[in-house]
C-alpha cells in the first residue's frame, strides 16, 4: 500500500548529524520508511561543526526535533550526551541514535542500533545462521566495537577479534567478557598474523580497503562458502568483495546492514517496525546503478 506523503509542516522532525554527512542515504531511507508505515516522520541531514556537535544537538532538540542518527566523528560524543543509555550501547562506548526524550520521561536516550543492524542483515537477509557459528571480526576500531555486543547476543559457539594493533582488539574483548560468558560465547583477541582459520562469517570492521592496503589477513580465515561481509558498501568495499569471491565465499556489503540499522532507529523512535525488504531493494538499485544486458 502507497500512502500519501503527510504535510511536513506538521510532522516530528529527525536527521542524521555528521561531518561530513551529505552523502548519506539515511534521509532517503527514512523517507521510505515513514511512507510505508504512513508515518508522519520529516528527516534530514545536520552537519555539525567539528567543534559544535552538542551545541548544534540541542538547538535542533530544542526546536522542537525528536531524534537524530548519529554518525562518524560523533558517536562518542552522542553517547556522552544521553542521560540514559541502551546496554548496547553502553557495550559500544557509543551512539548512531537519540531520541529527545523529555526529562519527565527520563531524559535524552542513546542506543547503538549498527550491531543488531548487522546481525539481521546476516540472518535475515542473507539468511545465514549465526548461532553455533564461528565468526571473525576484523577491527577494533569504532565500527567493529558497535557491533559486537549484539553479535555476541546471536550465540555464535565463538568470536574471534583480529586487529592490527592486539592491544585494541584485547580491550574491546575485555569490555565485552561478561557479556559473552552469560551468552555462552568463546572470545578472544588476536593479531593479524595469527586470526585462526575456517571461520563461517567473516566481518570486516576495518578501514584496511579504504586504504587500498588490501585484506590484511589470508584466505585460510575462510571456509568454504563462508559469508565474508565488509560493513561499508559501494566502492570502499569493492576490494574486499572481490578478494572473498575470489577465494570461494559468499560476498557481501554494508548495504544491508545500513537499511536495517535505520529500520532499528525508526522503530525505536515511532514504535513501528517498518518492512526492510522493498527499501533495501531501491538501495541496492541505486547504489549498483542500472544493469545492462
Ligand atoms: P572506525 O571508527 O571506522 O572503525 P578507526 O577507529 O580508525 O575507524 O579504526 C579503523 C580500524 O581499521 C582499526 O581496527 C585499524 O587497525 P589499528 O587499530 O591497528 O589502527 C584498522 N586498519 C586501518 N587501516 C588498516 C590497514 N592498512 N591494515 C590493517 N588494519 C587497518
Amino acid at each position: 500500500m502507497t500512502l500519501p506523503p503527510h504535510d511536513m509542516t506538521t510532522a516530528d522532525r529527525y536527521a542524521v548529524a555528521g561531518n561530513p554527512v551529505e552523502h548519506s542515504r539515511s534521509p532517503l531511507i527514512h523517507a521510505q520508511f515513514a511512507q510505508q508505515t504512513g508515518q508522519a516522520v520529516a528527516y534530514g541531514r545536520l552537519l555539525c561543526p567539528l567543534d559544535a556537535f552538542k551545541a548544534q544537538i540541542l538547538a535542533f532538540a530544542a526546536a522542537g526535533a525528536k531524534g537524530c542518527n548519529v554518525t562518524v566523528p560523533f558517536k562518542f560524543e552522542a553517547f556522552e550526551l544521553a542521560a540514559r543509555r541502551t546496554p548496547r550501547a553502553e557495550l559500544a562506548q557509543a551512539a548512531n541514535t537519540l531520541r529527545f526524550d523529555p526529562p519527565s520521561d527520563g531524559g535524552w536516550l542513546a542506543d547503538n542500533t549498527d550491531g543488531v543492524g548487522l546481525a539481521r542483515d546476516i540472518t535475515l537477509n542473507a539468511g545465514v545462521t549465526l548461532a553455533g557459528r564461528r565468526v571473525l571480526l576484523l577491527g577494533a576500531g569504532g565500527a567493529s566495537a558497535g557491533v559486537l555486543g549484539p553479535l555476541i547476543e546471536a550465540g555464535p559457539a565463538e568470536v574471534v577479534v583480529a586487529n592490527r594493533t592486539v592491544d585494541k582488539a584485547q580491550a574491546i574483548v575485555d569490555r565485552h567478557a561478561t557479556w559473552a560468558a552469560q551468552h555462552g560465547v568463546r572470545l578472544s583477541a588476536h593479531g593479524l598474523q595469527d586470526p585462526g582459520e575456517a571461520f563461517d562469517v567473516f566481518i570486516n570492521g576495518t578501514a584496511a580497503s579504504l586504504s587500498g592496503s588490501g585484506v590484511p589477513v589470508g584466505p585460510q580465515v575462510l571456509r568454504p562458502g563462508a559469508l565474508a561481509l565488509d560493513m561499508m558498501y559501494g566502492p570502499a568495499a569493492q576490494a574486499f568483495l572481490d578478494w572473498a569471491r575470489a577465494h570461494g565465499a559468499v560476498a557481501r556489503d554494508g548495504l544491508g546492514m545500513l537499511v536495517e540499522q535505520a529500520a532499528e532507529s525508526f522503530t525505536l523512535w515511532r514504535g513501528v517496525r517498518p518492512d526492510t525488504a522493498p527499501v533495501l531493494a531501491h538501495m541496492r538499485a541505486l547504489v549498483d546503478g542500472p544493469t545492462h544486458p
